[in-house]
């Protein structure tokens, strides 16, 4: 059996295909345009990357991007101070502060500090906490991503079994309360789950989300499942690749995300989706 691929590039685009035209319509019937704010501290060479992609998909949309980057040295105070800013300021719909911070700077202050209802990252506490209790919220654009390219499957994740491997507050919490959302039956693996391999081997839909290049083995999947490889590693090769070894494993599942062009282009598309919402749901946790 060859596993059918997911492929989240292409449907990323048409999201946002579909995003520019709500854009276009609802800017000509006199609702505000979208605006997101970047902020980007320090000189992470892989955070530049990202945050260029985003602000290049906002524009691409048809949103107004704010972007802002500080030197590494940033006080925190001076970090805080921008995002009152930026909270503040009507234009701007979305907030995003690119993780991870330089080590001085107290993440989780910075996160409690952005306006819930502009979170487009869905990573403030009270989103999370709406999450966790099934209440409205801004969820996380991974996770979002993850569930969309599911969905693209069509199967019925009511009374399956999926599998989640990694318990990060970015990916592997959130997914894994979103799979339950849908009834899924969900287990949380991690670095110190006895058997990863049986319990990988008893899913109906496995998301790997740890960090780990080809963690899980093409011989684990079981016949027929989804596997939705959030992963972005390096190989002894120098290659990029997920958490999950991909041509043993499209051998055997039933649907398989790609590293690149899997989940990585969801996340993006996901944060326009959060955006366009918190502009114009009139969402207030
Ligand atoms: N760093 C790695 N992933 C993400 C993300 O989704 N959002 C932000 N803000 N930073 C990240």
């Amino acid at each position: 059996m060859s596993a059918r691929i997911l492929d989240g590039k292409a449907l990323a685009a048409r999201i946002r295909a579909g995003i520019r035209d709500e854009v276009a319509a609802g800017v000509a019937a006199g609702r505000p345009r979208p605006g997101l704010a970047t902020v980007l501290v320090g000189d992470d060479p892989a955070s530049h990357i990202y945050v260029r992609n985003k602000r290049r998909a906002c524009e691409e949309v048809g949103f107004t991007n704010f972007h802002f980057e500080l030197p590494a040295a940033t006080e925190r105070a001076e970090l805080l101070a921008r995002i009152a800013e930026l909270n503040r300021d009507p234009a701007v719909h979305g907030i995003l502060v690119q993780l991870p911070l330089p080590a001085a700077i107290d993440e989780q202050e910075v996160l409690l500090a952005v306006d819930p209802a502009k979170d487009a990252d869905g990573f403030h506490p009270r989103n999370q906490g709406a999450l966790l209790q099934g209440a409205a919220g801004l969820r996380p654009c991974t996770p979002r991503g993850v569930m969309a390219l599911i969905d693209e499957t069509g199967i019925e994740l009511r009374g399956r079994r999926a599998v989640v491997v990694g318990r990060s507050n970015i990916v592997g919490k959130p997914v894994a309360l979103m799979l339950l959302e849908r009834h899924a039956t969900v287990t949380i693996c991690h670095s110190r789950t006895a058997d990863l391999a049986a319990e990988v081997a008893a899913a109906d839909v496995v998301v790997a989300a740890v960090g780990v290049a080809k963690l899980i083995q093409g011989d684990w999947i079981r016949p027929g499942a989804v596997v939705i490889d959030v992963g972005m590693n390096r190989d002894e090769a120098g290659r990029l690749c997920g958490d999950v070894d991909y041509a043993a494993a499209a051998e055997r599942a039933g649907w398989i995300t790609p590293v690149p062009g899997g989940v990585g282009p969801m996340t993006i598309a996901m944060l326009l989706r959060n955006t366009l919402d918190a502009a114009w749901s009139g969402y207030q946790p």
